[in-house]
This record gives structure tokens, sequence and C-alpha cells, in this order.
């Protein structure tokens, strides 16, 4: 998934994640800060295949903090293309040591260690038409998407939206691509995107996908709900979704750490145990993609994530620490 923002530095144990070696084989620096990069292995055999809108994990050893960062970014090359994955990577002014990092490191030759990958945001089977609406570096799942559709000869549209022409990325890749045609560019100061011009008619079988910074997103769902686009028929790229720290102090114990930790309102239970050292497993930190998910052994759990199912979260047996909290004063985790 693209990065639109950097989150802290996290510690991570990785070593129950399938780890692919892979090397830099080109890099593109692109417009608007983008980098873009091809991986493969080292001796060129194919990759774990991936479907479109799968990200991958890239492990990252920071030389300044030696911290094990980990960030996700989205596939955005072809899929039926097994030789490489290409990424695009954004050099966020705000970046707390990930994207920094990765832009000073990603060099040709250079081996990057990146998990295999994982589709968190997937094309849905029964459309009969799509629309793949993208904000800035959001554009890159979408990308990967546009390539299996044309394929596949389906109906769809990629409306790619950014802040002007000299700051967009991919726009050589775009043209020679086979499905050039049905991409329209838009910017905030020629042809911004309208949904009631640009979105095809509410229908069933029509599904859009959307992608980019949460704001971004919020907007094109509301223009697309304002079109009678159903909830069924809006997909959107959660990864970058801000956790809600809000709510009542509460006490979780370790107990197989032995540790006993207050997490006040502002600070998620990932953060308040790490800073006692505990270890915890953390990748997303959006509450989708599962990797902090601890047993609950005593308490009742708050679940904010959107990975557990409805049944899941009845059962209050499990809990995702980089995102939930407690409605009971304390919570016996094992971990
Ligand atoms: S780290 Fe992804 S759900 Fe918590």
């Amino acid at each position: 998934m693209p990065q639109m923002t950097e989150r802290p530095p996290v510690i991570s144990s990785a070593s129950d994640v399938e780890i692919l070696p892979l090397v830099v084989q080109r890099r593109v620096d692109d417009r608007g800060g983008i980098m873009v990069i091809d991986l493969a292995a080292p001796d060129g055999a194919a990759l774990p295949a991936f479907t479109a809108g799968a990200h991958v994990d890239l492990h990252v050893e920071d030389p300044a903090t030696g911290l094990h960062l980990v960030r996700q970014y989205s596939l955005c090359g072809d899929p039926a293309d097994r030789s490489r994955y290409r990424l695009g990577i954004l050099d966020a002014p705000q970046s707390r040591g990930g994207s920094r990092a990765l832009h000073r490191l990603a060099r040709p030759g250079a081996v990057l260690r990146v998990g295999k990958p994982r589709n968190l945001f997937p094309l849905y089977a029964g459309a009969r038409r799509s629309v793949l609406v993208g904000g800035g570096i959001g554009v890159t799942p979408l990308l990967a998407m546009a390539h299996v559709l044309q394929a596949q000869g389906g109906e769809f549209a990629l409306h790619y939206c950014a802040r002007a022409q000299d700051r967009t990325a991919f726009l050589e890749e775009i043209a020679e691509a086979p499905y050039r045609d049905r991409v329209h560019l838009h910017f905030d100061d020629a042809q911004p995107f309208l949904a009631t011009r640009d979105l095809p008619p509410a229908a069933p079988d029509t599904h859009l996908y959307t992608c980019g910074p949460s704001g971004f997103m919020d907007w094109v769902t509301a223009q697309a709900a304002a079109c009678r686009y159903g909830a069924a028929q809006l997909h959107r790229e959660d990864f970058n979704a801000e956790v809600d720290t809000t709510g009542a102090a509460f006490e979780v114990v370790a107990a197989r750490s032995g540790v006993t930790v207050g997490v006040p309102a502002g600070v998620t239970i990932a953060a308040a145990l790490r800073e006692a050292g505990v270890a915890v497993n953390l990748s997303c930190e959006s509450g989708v993609c599962g990797t902090c998910l601890v047993d609950v052994l005593e308490g009742v759990p708050d679940h904010r994530d959107s990975f557990l199912t409805p049944e899941e979260r009845s059962a209050g047996d499990q809990i995702l620490i980089c995102c939930s909290r407690a409605r009971s004063a304390t919570l016996v985790l094992d971990i």
C-alpha cells in the first residue's frame, strides 16, 4: 500500500514472517519525490504471485536508530509479470525514518528484505464495470488493477488526481501502458475530479476503488455516495487509516512478560507495552493486517480494527493491540 504518511519507527520481531531478500534491479527518481523501484530475486527466479491491490512489507534496518522498521507499499506493476515487484515510494517530508531510509538505501544492486505479498484491497470478482480513483501516491495499487482489468478486457476507467502535472509521478509509465486510453488525469489547477461528471451511473455491478490520503478517500466516497453508489460498491484502501485513541485510561497486564502498564488516552496498547520493554509484532498499525493479534485472557476489549469478523469481536478473546482499547478497567493479555 502506498505509504502516505510515516509512522514512528517500530520494533518488530519479524522472525515468524516469511521474508525474501530481493535485489533493487532498477530505480527511477520520478517527479513529486517518488522513487520507483523494481525488485527481483538475486537468481532471477520467478517471484511469488500477487493479485492486483496487494502490498508487501519492506523490512528496513535504520542505521541512524538501529531499529528495525517495517513499512507497507503497494505493488504497482503488472501482476502477470513474475520477474519483478515494482513499488512507488514517496519521500515523505514528515518521514521519521522509513521512506527516508529507503530513498537512501535502495540503490541499484542493494538487497532489501521483503515480505510476501498480501492483499487487503482486492478487485471484486463480480464487477462488470470498475472505476479506479487514486490521489497522489495512492495511485499505486490502482496501476496494478488497471493492468489486470485491461488484460481481462474489463470495462474500467482510472482517474488519477494530483496537484500539478510537474509534480506527478508515473506519467511516462502510464503513457506507454496498454491501459493508457482508460486513464483520466485530474490536476487541482486543471480538470479536477468531479463525480457527477466522471463517474458512470451507479449500478450493483459497478464498483469504485479509491486509494490516497484519508481525507481524499473520504471526499471521493462521499461524492460517490451522493451519486447513489451503495456501500457494497465502494472499496477503499484503509491501510493508512488513523487510529482512534480517544477514551478512558485502562490497565494492561502482559501476563507472559510479567509487565503491567497503564494505557492513557492518546496512546495505543502496543506503544505502552513497547515503552515498557515488551516485544510486539507490528506492521500496518492501522488495524487492518492482523499482525498484532493477541489473545485476551481477562477483560473486555473495545475493538477498533477492521480485521476481526463480527463473530470474532463478539467472542472477545482476541484483540489487535495497535488500535483497539478496553471497555473494562483491566485487560490481561497473553503476551
Ligand atoms: S499491526 Fe496491523 S492490525 Fe495491528
